[in-house]
């Protein structure tokens, strides 16, 4: 009963709340196939019990499909990480949580938002462009690739007010 119930749920909209602790194991598999470099489950608890960080998440039935994830500190924020499920990109849900968010932080009092972003990836360089980062500075060699090539980091910002 429970599986249908969940199965019946997974098929809908994806819903965007926000996440805390218990979302931890979801967010770091996810992270883990988004990104060459994983973060631990314990990595994300510690962080997401931490009173300065925000983050949301979308989420159908028990499925994870998204998250992001951001560090306040005074007026200024720094997101750390988003990812969606591979399965669920290109519909607009990185968008979706990443408006939400910054509504979040500017409710919270950010006034600017930082992130770094690698230069070769065109779906993040879009979804950022979009909400109005503008690159403030860049930092060559930062990402280690595959095969040992490096990539730039671009470091990105945008106001709040
Ligand atoms: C980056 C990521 C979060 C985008 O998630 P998504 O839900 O597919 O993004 P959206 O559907 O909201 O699309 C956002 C924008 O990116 C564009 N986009 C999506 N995939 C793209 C691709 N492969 N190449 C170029 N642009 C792309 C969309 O067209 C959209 O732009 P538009 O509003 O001008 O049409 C997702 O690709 C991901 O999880 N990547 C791996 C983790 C990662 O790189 N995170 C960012 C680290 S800084």
């Amino acid at each position: 009963m429970m599986r249908w119930i969940n199965r019946l749920f997974a098929r809908g909209e994806p819903a965007l709340s926000e996440a805390g602790a218990r979302d931890a194991h979801a967010i770091a598999r996810l992270h883990g196939i988004s990104f060459r470099r994983g973060w631990s489950d314990g990595e994300f608890e510690r962080l997401l019990i931490e009173r300065n960080v925000v983050a949301h998440r979308a989420t159908r039935g028990r499925t994870l499909d998204g998250f992001i994830l951001s560090r306040l500190a005074a007026n200024e924020a720094e997101i750390l990480s988003v990812a969606v499920s591979p399965s669920r990109r290109g519909n607009g849900l990185a968008r979706a949580l990443l408006n939400l968010h910054l509504r979040r932080l500017a409710g919270l009092g950010a006034q600017a938002v930082f992130l770094e972003v690698d230069e070769d990836n065109a779906a993040a360089r879009r979804l950022y462009a979009r909400a109005g980062f503008q690159e403030i500075a860049r930092r060559a060699g930062y990402y280690q690739h595959a095969g040992g090539n490096t990539a730039t980091a671009l470091v990105l910002r945008r106001d709040l007010v």
